[in-house]
């Protein structure tokens, strides 16, 4: 990797090269050893970050505040609701006024055709690096986080077998991002990439062109599969969530007919010996998946919820 990252933005994975995320990664592992050891990581001194949220969030919103807090910059939490974004202020103005105040803005927006167009226009306008805390489309932080958990578990993530699989939910329609940003980034660590879901529920059809293009040309693969049991059949690395149809083809279709798209611990027997569990959290326990698999010994679910922290100032420390 040559040059520096600062002032980059982290809207998708798309836009940063291998090299450029191996860093990131490198980055991250440095910063988890040091908060290990309570060595103080004073990078981002007086620095400010705006974190606007249009939805919840438990992971990404306290990864980012207690991150920020940990490098020693501030970070101001906004309620989107409370702002005058709730009377029709652009997202021109506010990435403007914003980037003048402080060294960086971070944005969750997951609304259909307008998250990512959202983020992408405050970037146009604002003086200061746009973090995507998660849109329509990608959600670059949760990547990298799953990324960095697989590779401390198998070091070696060549012909490493990874599922992506549809499960049933009736917590809330969830977003297409985290399966969408995995799909597209982990063939890229020439991972031999399954898609599982049922018929109606498929993810953009550039997204599996590029799946596979990237698969080409890193040596891993991209397959896509409607036999959830041939999904975890042999899988080093099981990852069974929910997300909801965006297809206007597809726009009511009755997901409580999948009810058995569940990881349980039948369908766990399937996989290989060493694998694991991996959710992005948070899961719908009881429909997603059984207890006794989100809670035993193959979960790494609070590893990856960890790592969320690390990355996250590793991606602040390297773009504000
Ligand atoms: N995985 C994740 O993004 O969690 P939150 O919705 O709690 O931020």
């Amino acid at each position: 990797m040559n040059g520096t990252l600062k002032g980059k933005e982290f809207i998708t994975l798309r836009d940063w090269s291998n090299s450029e995320i191996d860093f990131l990664l490198d980055v991250s592992l440095d910063l988890k050893r040091k908060f290990y050891m309570d060595i103080p990581t004073p990078y981002l001194t007086n620095k400010t970050i705006f974190l606007m949220f249009f939805e919840q969030s438990t992971r990404t919103r306290n990864s980012m505040e207690a991150g920020i807090a940990q490098l020693g910059g501030h970070a101001n939490y906004l309620d989107t609701s409370t702002m005058q974004i709730s009377h029709g202020e652009s997202a021109k103005d506010t990435g403007i006024i914003l980037s003048s105040f402080g060294h960086g803005i971070a944005c969750r927006n997951c609304f259909w055709e307008i998250g990512n167009q959202y983020l992408n226009e405050m970037a146009e306008h604002s003086k200061r690096p746009i973090m995507n805390l998660q849109c329509d489309l990608y959600h670059p932080m949760q990547g990298v986080a799953d990324l960095l958990t697989i590779q401390e578990r198998f070091k070696d993530t060549k012909k490493l077998k990874v599922s992506i699989i549809w499960a049933y939910a009736t917590s809330h329609k969830k977003p297409i991002s985290v399966p969408l940003t995995q799909a597209l980034l982990f063939p890229r660590y020439g991972m031999e990439v399954t898609l599982a879901y049922p018929e109606g529920l498929e993810l953009p059809d550039w997204v599996v062109a590029e799946a596979k293009e990237n698969a080409l040309k890193y040596g891993g693969t991209f397959q896509i599969t409607h036999d959830m049991e041939q999904a975890y059949r042999g899988a080093h690395v099981v990852i069974p969530k929910n997300w909801g149809s965006w297809s206007s083809k597809t726009p009511d279709i009755d997901i409580h007919q999948f009810k058995d798209w569940k990881c349980t611990e039948k369908v766990m027997s399937l996989t290989d010996k060493d694998s694991i569990y991996m959710h992005a959290l948070p899961a719908d326990r009881g429909n997603e998946v059984e207890d006794s698999v989100i809670d035993g010994p193959r979960s790494i679910v609070y590893q990856e919820a960890e790592n969320r922290l690390h990355t996250a100032k590793s991606v602040m420390m390297l773009t504000l």
